[in-house]
């Protein structure tokens, strides 16, 4: 190979230029890089036949323009062609790195709601004294959230600041009795109306409410409903029942209480609380001194009850309760503020991975 060009007549240089051109290799992308700037860079050889081609006689222009035009496009080629060669070499050493008998990246798993471990633990408790789950609608009708509860017509649950009314035709205002539920208490109903005792159901679900969203209150929230109906069912069967749940799902130190209260559906009815396991008892701002926390209602089915939904309230009784899952699971995990169950934070969410 003669390396001197200048003694080279301009075509000689471009037909040594396309041996060479034709035969380029690089190892590496310093070497590609390197080659790249002989060949092709501003002071690079065939840029500089550009230099000479100035010089050219005329009539010689047309064919060595060409030629050089030619030359440049060959090289652009060769020098794409390596580049590919080098990326598909970098991706083949970046495979035979790999270890393709690994298992795939784990995939990340998600966490439980806090509500739902809840509501679990509700459901697990009370299965182990024999409830088991029943469900219903969210739409409902009056009847089953309200009349077979022995709610009076006039009653202020049924107001339309409480509960949500499902509006038949659009734009219609008028209260419809399709709405959906305040209470799982509804569920109640629709089991009392389908079947016999004994029935010793939990009904867990979502309940709506007409309210303004604060810390303290949202328009949905959760319950779970517990019903047992059967012979001979008195309301220290309810207690009992009341202090083993209190003790499973607080700590066998949990303390009961039960105040007399009312509610359309139960007679008697009473709200239960539990002692505060923050203070112990002693009174602290969270039970605001008074040592007592309220988690639920109870109380014995009404016999209105029973008799509207086609139980004989001579044979049997029973009795109900009813609780917010929310409230429990404040109660157990100290979440202030209630809008953080619905916001799907995954801040939040993220720390009962370990539950
Ligand atoms: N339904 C009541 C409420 O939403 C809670 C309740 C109270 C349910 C007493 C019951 C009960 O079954 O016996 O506030």
């Amino acid at each position: 190979m003669r390396a001197n060009f200048e003694i080279m007549s301009i075509a000689e240089q471009i037909a040594e230029l396309q041996k060479q051109v034709e035969v380029l290799k690089a190892a590496s992308a310093e070497e590609l890089e390197a080659l790249r700037l002989k060949y092709m860079s501003k002071k690079g050889a065939i840029p500089q036949l550009f230099e000479q081609f100035k010089a050219v006689p005329k009539e010689e222009k047309a064919t060595l323009g060409a030629s050089i035009n030619h030359l440049r496009q060959q090289a652009e080629a060769r020098f794409n062609e390596l580049r590919e060669q080098l990326g598909s070499m970098a991706n083949q050493a970046y495979a035979d790195k790999q270890d393709l008998t690994r298992t795939p990246d784990p995939i990340e798993l998600g966490t439980r709601h806090p509500l739902s471990l809840v509501r679990e633990e509700i459901i697990d408790i009370f299965s182990r004294i024999g409830f088991t789950v029943a469900d219903g609608p969210e739409v409902e009708d009056d009847k089953h959230v309200f009349s077979l509860l022995n709610f009076a017509p006039e009653h202020p649950a049924r107001d339309m600041q409480d509960t949500f009314f499902v509006e038949k035709e659009e734009g219609v205002q008028k209260p419809s009795d399709i709405l959906l539920r305040t209470h799982t208490s509804s569920v109640q109903t629709r089991v009392m109306t389908s079947q016999q005792p004994p029935i010793r159901v939990l009904c867990p679900g979502r309940v709506y409410r007409n309210e303004a969203i604060s810390a303290r209150a949202h328009c949905f929230f959760h319950q779970v409903e517990g019903l047992y109906i059967d012979k001979n069912v008195s309301f220290a069967d309810l207690r009992e029942a009341l202090l083993y749940f209190a003790k499973e799902m607080f700590g066998a130190e949990t303390k009961i209480r039960l105040r007399p209260s009312y509610f359309p559906f139960t007679e008697p009815s009473a709200e239960m609380d539990i002692s505060c396991d923050i203070c112990g008892g002693k009174g602290c701002a969270f039970c605001k001194g008074t040592g007592w926390v309220e988690i639920l209602g109870c109380g014995m089915v009404d016999p209105n009850v029973l008799e509207a939904c086609g139980i004989d309230s001579k044979v049997y009784t029973g009795y109900a309760f009813g609780m917010g899952v929310e409230r429990i699971a404040n109660l157990k995990y100290r979440v202030k503020d209630l809008r953080l169950f619905s916001e799907n934070d995954v801040r939040f969410l993220r720390q009962f991975e370990s539950c």
